[in-house]
């Protein structure tokens, strides 16, 4: 099989996969990475998202040679030591997970989309399209609006 050289977390990774493996199994399987979940596998629920070069991006629907010399961030790579990032701060200072399953995509989503607005609308955190069956919608914009304020 051929092999992958690519950065997840700040650490230089080598991975022996087919070339048209999903990103999210070869964090979840190969790599132990299981933070980015499994939800549809088509692009619709984005409960798989991670950051790409800095940008938000499916896992389940890019494939690893696509990611061959990037940098790839989960969730597990968010946090500098024992400082979280201020949106998982937030996340906790507004209890907003109830299941979780959908938490570790949206927060991903909410890191990418306060990197690119910094004071985001509520139309455009409500464009934020990670699916929660909980339906945390309401503490998420909260939550999202609280890591804004508390990085500017
Ligand atoms: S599992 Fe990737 S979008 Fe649903
Ligand atoms: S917290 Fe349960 S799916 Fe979002």
């Amino acid at each position: 099989m051929p092999i992958f050289n690519f950065n997840v977390n700040n650490q230089a990774v080598t991975v022996d996969a087919p070339a048209d493996m999903a990103l999210l199994w070869v964090l979840r399987d190969k790599l132990g990475i299981t933070g980015p979940k499994y939800g549809c596998g088509v692009d619709a629920c984005k409960a798989c998202t991670c950051l790409v070069n800095g940008r938000a991006v499916t896992t389940c629907s890019i494939t690893v040679d696509s990611v061959q010399g990037k940098r790839v961030t989960t969730i597990e790579g968010l946090a500098s030591g024992d400082t979280l990032h201020p949106v998982q701060q937030a996340w906790l200072d507004f209890d907003v997970p109830q299941c979780g399953f959908c938490q570790a995509g949206q927060i991903m989503a909410a890191v990418d989309l306060l990197r690119r607005t910094r004071r985001p609308t509520d139309a455009q955190i409500d464009a934020i399209e990670n699916v929660c069956r909980c339906a945390t919608y309401g503490r998420i914009r909260a939550a999202i609006k609280q890591a804004a304020e508390n990085m500017s």
